[in-house]
């Protein structure tokens, strides 16, 4: 397993968190998504990220029982939707989920979207929290705005916000705001679902460290002390999104030319308008 796989970063409530994940979304086929995840988990794997909205727990569950690892090594996050909930029904989607999952304990559990519901689903997730199902709770896809809203209205501090982060959206004064507050960012489509290859500086960045346009974006985010998630249901990719992140680093001038790359460009909805 490559050591990579094994780095941690510290959560604000002490839990400790893989910093490179396999993501799931649209990983639902029976059988390709079944031998992906387990592909991912027997080649260290630890961190899965998976959400009630992608229709996959079920999948996870079966990978985990098909690899080499015990589910203690594992570390799951799982989203709540957003839409048609209240207190009573966000409590009855952990239940199921966990059922789902085959697990007695979730290790981070992320509001998906901050609007409609989201602040009163972090709310019920505070009370869950203290039941002991759930090792940790954030959020996802939260902008400064909301999140000032958040913690005005809640008591526990997210561990986690996770969001569309990549070269062509470095989110900087997100990461900022949420270093003050001891918040992890955590990046999805860091590699911009394969379309950073098509970045020039990245490609000679790319040429430099004799790894693809993917790695380069990915480490680009790790070394920001972001962790990331990328999916891939191909097996060779699998591994080499991770293995590639081993033998070199971006100087801090890289770093800043990626930030400073542009034009801005969002792939996903934008946090202050989606409703689900
Ligand atoms: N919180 C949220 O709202 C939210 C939203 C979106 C995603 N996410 C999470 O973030 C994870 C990552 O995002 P994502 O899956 O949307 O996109 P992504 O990781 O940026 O890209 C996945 C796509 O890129 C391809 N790919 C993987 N490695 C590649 C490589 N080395 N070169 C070229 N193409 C490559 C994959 O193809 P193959 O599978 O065919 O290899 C797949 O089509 C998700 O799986 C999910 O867990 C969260």
């Amino acid at each position: 397993m490559p050591a990579i796989l094994t780095k941690k970063i510290t959560l604000n409530n002490g839990v400790e968190m893989p910093m490179i994940g396999y993501g799931t979304y649209l990983v639902t086929d029976q059988a390709k998504g079944l031998a992906a995840i387990t592909h991912a988990i027997n080649y260290g794997y630890q961190l899965i990220d998976t959400a009630d909205i992608y229709h996959n727990h079920q999948l996870v569950r079966e990978a985990i029982k098909n690899s080499n690892q015990p589910r203690e090594n594992l570390f799951i996050t799982t989203k709540i939707w957003i839409t048609n909930k209240n207190p009573e029904i966000v409590k009855a989607d952990i239940d199921r989920i966990l059922a789902e999952l085959g697990t007695d304990y979730l290790d981070l559990v992320l509001v998906h979207w901050p609007l409609p519901d989201g602040v009163m689903i972090y709310q019920t997730l505070e009370e869950i929290y203290q039941t002991g199902k759930i090792r940790a709770i954030g959020v996802s896809n939260f902008m400064i705005d909301q999140l000032k809203t958040l913690l005005e209205q809640t008591t526990i501090v997210p561990v986690v916000n996770q969001v569309e982060l990549h070269p062509q959206l470095p989110l900087l004064e997100l990461q900022e705001f949420c270093q003050k507050h001891n918040i992890v960012l955590e990046s999805w489509q860091t590699i911009m679902k394969g379309k950073v290859s098509d970045l020039p500086y990245l490609q000679t960045l790319a040429a430099k460290y004799n790894v693809d346009a993917p790695a380069i974006a990915l480490k680009w985010a790790l070394q920001r002390g972001i962790i990331v998630i990328p999916k891939s249901e191909t097996l060779t990719r699998i591994e080499s999104n991770v293995q590639q992140l081993e033998n070199f680093e971006l100087s801090a001038e890289e770093i800043t030319a990626i930030n400073d790359l542009g034009p801005t460009l969002r792939l996903g909805p934008d946090p202050y308008h989606f409703v689900g």
